[in-house]
């Protein structure tokens, strides 16, 4: 019989603490995804299958939910079958036995499969894209994506220590954090969307219209859903119905992995909270470091906000 998720997670508690990175191809990652790297390269999706690609932090949970109710009509019984990690296994993870990984979750599973990374645009398996799958990015300004994931090392306890904040700034613009560099994840998704037919979205204009973009999303999937589903959609992924399904919300994950006392995963899911942790110093190296690394590649994010 299989164990569950969460049972396996306490099983293999004593050896989820603060994994160090290993770097694959110049890539930071946790080093069981480092030390699985050929197998995960080597995945080959089904074209059916969906991707929904994200930097850490970006809005991955609340674009999982909305693609997982826009497939099945809206339907909040069946979205509440499982928690998001079983729903959509994440392709790339890896955990200390007797947690399963990604690719084994995946493999139980019929496609069409809802699939989930963090994978730099260059590090995802190329079946993806000779099988022309679906593909869903979602990116977030770096400020508050900085801020998200500050907290939220703080509280997963397989990610490193992210020290104190001036430092962990630091380790943000310089591409240290796992998963690598915001910079060059977002750039690479956006200099490839066109050619892969990549639905590119920003996580500020999904909290701007809500309805907009999940109009968007289920055109993008060849759906075509009525009026009340989709405002029934857009209510049961707004935040504060997210926060409290514990379906969505991680509260499956044991607190030796997520300890969400310390921060909660649903945090604010606000723009702008940046501007509660830079100092004007901050701010303006920030911004300095920023124009260059971004020189190269126009993304309209909207800054300043
Ligand atoms: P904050 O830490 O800023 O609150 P990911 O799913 O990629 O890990 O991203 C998590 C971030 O998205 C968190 O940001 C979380 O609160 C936010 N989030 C999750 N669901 C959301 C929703 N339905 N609406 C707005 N933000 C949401």
């Amino acid at each position: 019989e299989e164990i569950s998720y969460k049972d396996s997670i306490t099983a293999a508690k004593d050896s989820l603490y603060r994994f160090p990175l290993i770097k694959v191809r110049g890539i930071p990652l946790m080093c069981h995804i480092a030390d699985n790297w050929d197998s995960i390269w080597a995945f080959c999706p089904d074209p059916s299958d969906i991707l929904i690609a994200t930097y850490p932090k970006a809005g991955t949970t609340w674009v999982q939910e909305i693609v997982d109710l826009l497939l099945h009509n809206g339907d909040a019984e069946v979205a509440r079958r499982a928690p998001t990690l079983e729903r959509n296994p994440f392709l790339e993870m890896y955990s200390p036995p007797p947690i399963p990984s990604g690719l084994s979750l995946l493999k139980r599973m019929e496609p069409p499969r809802v699939i989930k990374t963090h994978l730099a645009f260059q590090l995802v398996p190329e079946g993806f894209w000779e099988k022309k799958c679906k593909a869903i990015y979602v990116a977030r300004n770096a400020k508050d994506n900085l801020v998200s994931y500050y907290h939220f090392d703080q509280m997963n306890q397989t990610q490193p220590e992210p020290g104190p904040w001036e430092g962990y700034i630091h380790k943000f613009m310089n591409g240290e954090l796992s998963w690598g560099s915001w910079y060059d994840h977002v750039k690479e998704y956006w200099k490839e969307r066109e050619k892969r037919n990549i639905l590119y979205l920003f996580y500020e204009d999904m909290k701007e219209d809500p309805r907009r973009e999940v109009e968007r999303i289920m055109r993008y999937l060849d759906l075509s859903l009525n009026d009340d589903v989709i405002s029934r959609i857009v209510e049961l992924t707004s935040f504060n119905t997210m926060k409290d399904n514990p379906m969505a919300n991680y509260s499956c994950i044991p607190k030796v992995v997520f300890d969400q006392s310390i921060s909660p995963f649903m945090r604010k899911g606000v723009v702008g909270d940046w501007t509660n942790y830079f100092s004007p110093e901050q701010n303006e190296l920030f911004d300095e470091d920023y124009k260059q690394q971004m020189e190269d590649v126009n993304i309209p994010f909207r800054t300043n906000i």
